[in-house]
């Protein structure tokens, strides 16, 4: 008999987002990111690493042409209390200007890094620039960023999966989970 494969997922938290609730935000989001781009010059730009799940997904439920590129920054101080000061490592590709860009994030937090983030590619002089973000914490909020789009409002609690990782670990969840608060330093 074939022995069960090891699954490191089933010790994780508690399930705050399924799977299936996931791919019915991700599809409504596409839909209305595609009537609302009709007839433009859509670039969507990923913000390494956690927007990649996200972004694949979103992408697949476009109807209007797209390109997508990416940036990875990070943020000096620890992962979880971000100073707001962010280092770019890696660059778009292609240049923005006249085009329509929409920042797609796993999460907004602080919002540090997405102000920066807009700040930067609005000097860019792109046509439009928006975000779309597939989860938001408010409560933790520190700087007031426009977010055009947003999958789901969450509580200040550590997530993980679909993306988001603890350790860069969990990216690899079909659905978002709280991380129980023994396994997070500092809580
Ligand atoms: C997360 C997320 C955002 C940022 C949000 O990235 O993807 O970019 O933090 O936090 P803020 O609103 O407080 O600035 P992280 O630094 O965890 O990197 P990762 O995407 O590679 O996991």
């Amino acid at each position: 008999m074939a022995a069960t494969p090891p699954n490191e997922l089933v010790s994780v938290g508690e399930v705050l987002i399924s799977a299936e609730e996931l791919q019915k935000k991700v599809s409504e989001l596409g839909a209305q990111v595609s009537r609302d781009y009709a007839g433009k010059d859509l670039v969507m730009v990923g913000v390494l690493r956690g927007a990649v799940v996200f972004i694949a997904d979103l992408l697949r439920n476009l109807t209007v042409p797209c390109e997508i590129d990416f940036m990875a920054v990070s943020s000096y101080g620890s992962s979880r209390d971000s100073s707001g000061v962010v280092r770019i490592l890696k660059d778009l590709d292609d240049s923005i200007e006249g085009r329509d860009v929409l920042i797609v994030e796993d999460i907004v937090d602080s919002g540090l890094t997405l102000n920066y983030l807009i700040r930067n590619l609005q000097a860019r002089d792109p046509a439009s620039l928006e975000v779309c973000t597939l989860l938001t914490k408010p409560e933790r909020r520190r700087v007031d960023v426009p977010i055009r789009y947003t999958g789901f409002e969450i509580p200040n609690e550590f997530v993980v999966g679909y993306g988001l990782d603890f350790g860069q670990r969990y990216r690899n969840l079909d659905h978002v989970a709280l991380l129980p608060e023994d396994a997070v330093p500092g809580r």
